[in-house]
């Protein structure tokens, strides 16, 4: 069976991913650098990694620890990335770096030794606002919400007149808007891997995830997951703090989902192809904040509407994801509640540390939260 090498490999998705490929009888191998800010200032390889997969500790920046991953190697499936969108609007340096440099020198790395296929990680961020209709239902590709409307606390979209927007699923031909460093770095390291995986004859793949939640998330990282940060203040007795209205929408996919997807794409034969991986459903934030709330039992901790908004954020954005099911084969599995319910059981043993006020006070210094 084929030796997969999943950079990332000891985050959330990417051991996901060893484990169902693992299952599906391959060898895995993992290189991670064990950032600090995922797994803890002890570095230590985090116990939920898989026995069976092997771990290669180094930077995707450094081509000599790239050379050594490589060896033996089929195919690679490149998940290691920098995450969060608020911090990399004022830690540019370091995500432009991890991002954007990791994945070139994964590639120079690649043309000196081929692999029989590449997938990349992107996100839903590239898209900007996802796709609208107005009234009169037709389409419409919304632009950014300037700042005056977000300082009058307008938060929904509008028309050029001032109609109102309705979202719909965002199709993978919806052009990008970039309005973060991250998105910016996720477009640049999908493009990357198509357009050098196309001159070099790697047939490649780039999953665009959504909103991914599951058990193994970095729950004392500020900047993670949305599900992620409620989970780690519901833990300290805390309310979870939402943005804006609340009633923005995201579309919420789980771990063991995007894992299959991850195979499939790795399986596929589809080369220059980018695909949505979500659930195909939206749900606003507040009710998310609420739901978690039930299945931890503490609905005692309203989530609490700060009012405030986020530079760059965008308002609703959630997957048409018909173009992977009929290429990919990919199809959601797990329900919203089953996989809140699994959650739940999974962090009711976990110690996350609260750090997402220092996190929002971080941004709020630097004109980044409203
Ligand atoms: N989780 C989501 O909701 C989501 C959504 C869209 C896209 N993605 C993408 O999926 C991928 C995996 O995300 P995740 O949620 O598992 O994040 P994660 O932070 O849990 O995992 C990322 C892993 O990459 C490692 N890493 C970071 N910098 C590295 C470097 N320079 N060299 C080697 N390893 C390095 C980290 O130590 C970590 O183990 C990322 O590319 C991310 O951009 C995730």
């Amino acid at each position: 069976m084929a030796r997969v090498l999943i950079t990332g490999g000891a985050g959330f998705i990417g051991s996901h991913a060893a484990d169902t490929l693992l299952s599906a009888g391959y060898e895995v191998r993992l290189l991670d650098n064990l950032t600090t800010q995922v797994h803890g200032t002890s570095r230590k390889p985090p116990v939920y990694l898989n026995p069976e997969a092997e771990l290669s500790i180094g930077d995707v920046t450094d081509p000599l620890a790239l050379d050594r991953a490589l060896r033996g190697v089929d195919k690679v499936l490149h998940l290691a990335s920098a995450v969060g969108v608020g911090q990399s609007m004022y830690d540019m340096v370091s995500y432009v770096h991890t991002n954007e440099v990791g994945t070139a020198t994964l590639l120079e790395a690649l043309a000196k030794r081929p692999v029989a296929r590449l997938v990349v990680a992107s996100s839903m961020s590239i898209y900007g606002e996802g796709l609208c209709q107005d009234g009169s239902k037709a389409l419409v590709d919304p632009s950014e919400r300037s700042s005056q409307q977000l300082r009058n606390r307008r938060w929904e979209l509008q028309d050029e007149n001032g109609g109102p927007l309705t979202p719909l699923p965002t199709p993978e031909t919806k052009q990008p808007t970039l309005s973060s460093v991250y998105a910016l770095n996720k477009y640049a390291q999908e493009r990357l891997c198509l357009m050098v995986g196309k001159a070099y004859g790697i047939p490649t793949a780039a999953l665009r995830f959504f909103n991914v939640y599951g058990q193994r998330q970095a729950l004392s990282n500020p900047y993670t997951g949305v599900l992620a940060i409620f989970a780690a203040r519901l833990r300290n007795g805390r309310s979870p703090m939402v943005f804006e209205d609340g009633l923005q929408r995201r579309d919420f996919v789980h771990v063991l989902d995007v894992a299959n997807a991850c195979r499939l794409a790795l399986e596929s034969e589809h080369n220059g192809e980018v695909f949505n991986i979500g659930s195909g459903q939206s749900r606003s934030i507040l009710s998310v904040a609420s739901d978690l709330a039930r299945v931890m039992d503490r609905r005692d901790l309203k989530p609490l509407i700060t009012g405030k908004y986020r530079v760059g954020d965008i308002r609703h954005c959630f997957a048409d994801i018909e173009k992977s099911h009929r290429l990919l084969k990919f199809s959601p599995r797990i329900e919203f509640t089953c996989g809140l319910e699994e959650l739940a059981d999974y962090l009711a043993d976990q110690i996350a540390d609260d750090h997402v006020e220092r996190a929002t006070e971080e941004l709020a210094s630097r004109g980044l939260v409203a």
